[in-house]
């Protein structure tokens, strides 16, 4: 196993403060590269996201201090996986809550070349109330950039009440820019330690020399580091556990044959790239002992959206009689959708299926499929195991 091979997916960094021991060297060449192509002030927050359309080709990093650009890589996936997401919305809150610290908002991405310019706006003239309209309005339109996907509208509305609580404790806007900076520098932490947490619970319920099916990327790509199904199955191959495993392709996106494979292959566990439609024939030749797969968003009742094709996944593996596993963090548990029918799914643009439109042919393109509870052997969580009936016990734990 060489996880120390996987790069990191996201991260929040300040111009002008050293970062050489939290980032990559191609993560810092690339911030280095946009602070000063950008002339971003010091103290400003920048996102640094590995670009995920561009693997496995480049390891590229879209660095942004404009939490707009942060909205427009999260719809265009080249930040994505649930976690991932509610880290970036997170990171957009930051850099929107920085746009109140200069005195003319744009300054704080300023192309004028002249610092001098660049005024940190006066206590006098800072109003919060102002301030506490402007995040949220950044706030809806960050959670609204992709629906299925829980985490992305938790974790912003955290951001958002993190700032609310420091403007109606009397913070001024430095005060406000610096707590969510730490706030989602601890976020990234957290996820890596959930992440590592279900993958302990996870890799007890896997039997040695299994082979696994996965589907979609569910791994390091889709969280801070280290996954949550992919978790799953870098700590059993750390037990010696893990025979092969199986990448479903993922179309129409191919998150299993550009991002899971990658991504496996990087950290030293042995994968076979499938195309979505040969899971049946794995499975019946008795190749496949586990199937594990992330989560966008649990239900209450224990029904679960993940990336489309998954539900097929299931009904093949309850017809095989193969254990189906969930993992994911109890973030993604969400209380106030009852079940399946409350779940929105995202529809995604016809030209992720049919690049080339074909005259009086309509294409369907929904994101994500959900998963009857009855399908599911359990849930992997940070706190534990759940049949995903008792689901709900893990959120009032
Ligand atoms: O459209 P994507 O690539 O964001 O879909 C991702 C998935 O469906 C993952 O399985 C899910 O987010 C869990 S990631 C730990």
């Amino acid at each position: 196993m060489q996880l120390e091979a996987l790069p990191r997916t996201i991260a929040l960094v300040r111009a002008g403060q050293s970062f050489a021991d939290t980032l990559t060297e191609a993560a810092a060449h690339a911030v280095a590269s946009f602070v000063s192509q950008a002339y971003v002030p010091d103290g400003v927050p920048i996102a640094v996201m590995l670009d995920q359309t561009r693997l496995p080709e480049a390891e590229e990093y879209l660095c942004t201090a404009d939490w707009r650009e942060v909205i427009v890589a999260i719809e265009q996936l080249v930040v994505r996986g649930a976690p991932a997401i509610g880290i970036a919305g997170a990171a957009a809150v930051a850099l929107r809550a920085s746009e109140f610290c200069y005195a003319n908002e744009d300054d704080h991405r300023t192309d004028a070349h002249d610092f001098d310019r660049v005024h940190v706006v006066d206590e006098a003239s800072f109003d919060p109330q102002l301030c506490r309209i402007g995040l949220e309005f950044a706030a809806k339109m960050i959670a609204d950039a992709r629906p299925t996907a829980v985490n992305l509208a938790v974790e912003t509305d955290r951001a958002l009440a993190v700032a609310i609580g420091a403007l109606d404790g009397g913070a001024g806007p430095l005060q406000v820019r610096d707590l969510l900076i730490a706030h989602v520098q601890q976020l990234i932490c957290q996820d890596e330690q959930r992440c590592r947490a279900i993958g302990a619970h996870g890799a007890a319920l896997l039997d040695a020399g299994s082979s696994i099916l996965t589907h979609c990327n569910a791994g390091s790509l889709a969280t801070a580091f280290y996954g949550t199904a992919l978790g799953v199955i870098y700590a059993a191959a750390e037990q010696g556990k893990v025979e092969r495993v199986y990448a479903d392709e993922t179309r129409p996106v191919g998150q299993g044959s550009r991002l899971t494979v990658w991504e496996l292959a990087r950290a030293g566990v042995p994968v076979t790239l499938i195309c979505d439609d040969m899971a049946a024939t794995v499975m019946a030749q008795g190749k496949v002992d586990a199937v594990v797969v992330g989560a966008d968003r649990i239900a209450a009742n224990g029904d679960v959206a993940n990336k489309i094709g998954t539900l097929g996944v299931a009904v093949l593996a309850a017809h095989y009689g193969i254990p189906f596993y969930v993992a994911a963090p109890v973030s993604t548990i969400d209380a106030a959708t009852p079940c399946e029918a409350d779940i929105p799914i995202e529809h995604r643009s016809p030209d992720e299926v049919l690049p080339v439109p074909i005259e009086g042919v309509d294409v369907l393109n929904p994101a994500f499929d959900v998963t009857p509870a009855a399908l599911i052997t359990a849930i992997i969580t940070e706190s534990g195991v759940y049949a995903p009936s008792d689901i709900m016990g893990a959120v009032v734990r």
